[in-house]
Parts: structure tokens; C-alpha cells; sequence
């Protein structure tokens, strides 16, 4: 008897299929500025569709502009994530508009520099409602909705989790938490088909990042920057410091079919810098 050939995928067809969004949602807070905005426009390009939120309605309607410049139109929708109702509206307006929801980035954070003994109440309040309550609550937004379907959650945790840096507490202590509660959230909804992995970044050129480099004013000095770069490049093994656009590969690598075997992991993208 004659056997048939199996009919083969060309290799590099199958890898582009593994990274393919075509015809998911996916749905990104913190999308108007450095990561979050890099992160939408490379998922988009992946074939995405996109809603992009955040509190600031002007870079927003930046993030869009890019998105929109590749083709690919994007829903926006103003949310603070400090809000859960806003969090949830977030969810059920991509139902609405697309039907279905299948990642959902929690990216949206901010970071407060202030030595323990100064510890303010209010920082502590913002922070926490924003880098924990805002990622809690978005894991159980995404949750609900991709019960039924499955889908991946990735949440922006940082190397500031695993490693202590004087006037970090308050950030590294979120960023632990967004860590072990990512794992949490892989062994709860695995059974549903939902993959959950945070993205613990080293140090990347974003507003976030740019506290050490100004002066007293406020201001950014170039002198400041040009030293900080370097000196951050150099605690790399490979010399070089990162860029939004290696997160963004990072979040599409775990957003896609080709991390389907990745749950409750913290991938870091940190040139080496840390080896937890
Ligand atoms: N830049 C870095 O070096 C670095 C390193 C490790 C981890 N991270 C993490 O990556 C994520 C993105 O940081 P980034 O560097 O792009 O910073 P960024 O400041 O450029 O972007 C953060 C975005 O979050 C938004 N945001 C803040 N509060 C919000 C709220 N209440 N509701 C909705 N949106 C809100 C901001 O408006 C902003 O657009 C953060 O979670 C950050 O902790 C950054």
C-alpha cells in the first residue's frame, strides 16, 4: 500500500502563524506612553485588533494615530485603573465592539522614589490602587470574559520585584505582589484555557524612567542622561540598555500561540542585569 505524504507547512509560515493575532482582541492599559504604547502598535502590527486605554486622553490619541498609521484602526477608551468599574467597562466594551477577548495586558503603573522614613500616605494610597488594585482587578475583568474562549493575560511587573533598591519600596513591594499574583491567576484560570506571565523589565527609556535625570528644577538634564545611559548600559553583560520595543516582543511572544506553553512565568527582559 502507497502512503501519502503528509501535506508539510513551510516552516517559516508556521512561525509567522504562531506570532499571528489576526482576528484576536486585545485589550492594553497604560497604551499613551513608553511600553504600553510600543506594546499596542507591535500587537496591532501582529494583526490585533486594539483597545487602548489609559488616564491621559492625549497620549491616547497619539498611541492611536500610530496604530492607525499601520492600517489598523484602534478602539480607545479613557479608564483609570484605579477604578475597577472603569477596569470592567473596558472589558465589556470589547465584547460589544468585537465580540470576543483574547489578551489582555495590564500595563498601566507609575512609581513613587521616596525613602521609607519619609513614607507619604497618599503616594502609598495612589500606587497601590494603581500598580496592584488596577492589576487585580484586570485580571478578573479578563478573567470573566475569556472564561468561555481562554485567552492570555500579561501583566508589566520589573526587575524592582526581585531586587531591593533604596527609595523603590513602595514600587518593588507592587511589583512582588504583581508577581506572585500572576501565578496565582495561571493555576486558578488554567483549567479555563487562560495563560497568565509577567514581563519584569530591567531599566528602559521611558517617562517612568526618567527621574534620575533631572535637576532641581524638574527639568531633564542632558549631562544627567547621557551619564545614566551609560552607566546603565555598562551593568549589562552585553553593554547595552533596553528598549520599548524589546518589551513589546517580549508581551507579543507571551500574547501569541508560540508561549502556549508558558503559564505563571516572569519572563525579564533586563539585558542581564539581574539573574534572579
Ligand atoms: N520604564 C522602565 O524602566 C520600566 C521597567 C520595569 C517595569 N516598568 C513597568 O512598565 C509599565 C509601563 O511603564 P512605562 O515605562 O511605559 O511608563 P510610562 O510612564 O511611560 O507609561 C505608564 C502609563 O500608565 C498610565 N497610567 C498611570 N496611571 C494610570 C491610571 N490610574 N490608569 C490608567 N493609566 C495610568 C500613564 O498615563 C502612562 O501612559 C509600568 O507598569 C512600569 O512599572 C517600566
Amino acid at each position: 500500500m502507497q502512503i501519502e505524504p503528509v501535506a508539510q507547512e513551510a516552516p517559516e509560515r508556521a512561525i509567522v502563524r504562531e506570532f499571528d493575532l489576526s482576528g484576536r482582541t486585545a485589550v492594553i492599559t497604560g497604551a499613551a506612553s513608553g511600553i504600553g504604547r510600543e506594546t499596542a502598535r507591535l500587537l496591532a502590527e501582529a494583526g490585533a485588533r486594539t483597545l487602548v486605554s489609559d488616564v491621559n486622553e492625549g497620549g491616547l490619541a497619539e498611541t492611536v494615530r500610530l496604530i492607525g498609521k499601520a492600517g489598523r484602526p484602534a478602539i480607545t477608551q479613557v479608564a483609570d485603573v484605579s477604578r475597577r468599574a472603569e477596569i470592567e467597562a473596558l472589558a465589556d466594551l470589547a465584547l460589544a465592539k468585537t465580540g470576543r477577548l483574547d489578551i489582555w495586558l495590564n500595563v498601566a503603573g507609575i512609581i513613587v522614589h521616596r525613602p521609607l522614613l519619609e513614607a507619604r500616605e497618599d503616594e502609598v494610597d495612589r500606587l497601590l490602587a494603581i500598580n496592584l488594585k488596577g492589576v487585580y482587578w484586570g485580571c478578573v475583568a479578563a478573567g470573566r470574559a475569556m472564561k468561555e474562549t481562554g485567552g492570555s493575560i500579561v501583566n508589566l511587573s520589573s526587575s524592582g520585584g526581585e531586587t531591593a533598591v533604596p527609595g523603590l519600596s513602595l514600587y518593588s513591594m507592587s511589583k512582588a505582589a504583581v508577581n506572585m499574583l500572576t501565578r496565582t491567576v495561571a493555576k486558578e484560570l488554567g483549567p479555563f484555557g487562560i495563560r497568565a506571565n509577567a514581563i519584569a523589565p530591567g531599566w528602559v527609556d521611558t517617562p517612568m524612567g526618567l527621574h534620575s535625570f533631572r535637576d532641581e528644577s524638574g527639568a531633564i538634564d542632558p549631562g544627567k542622561r547621557e551619564l545614566g545611559l551609560q552607566q546603565r548600559a555598562q551593568a549589562s553583560p552585553l553593554g547595552i540598555t533596553g528598549t520599548t520595543r524589546d518589551i513589546a516582543l517580549a508581551a507579543l511572544y507571551l500574547a501569541s500561540d508560540a508561549s502556549r506553553f508558558m503559564t505563571g512565568q516572569i519572563l525579564r527582559p533586563n539585558g542581564g542585569v539581574s539573574m534572579p
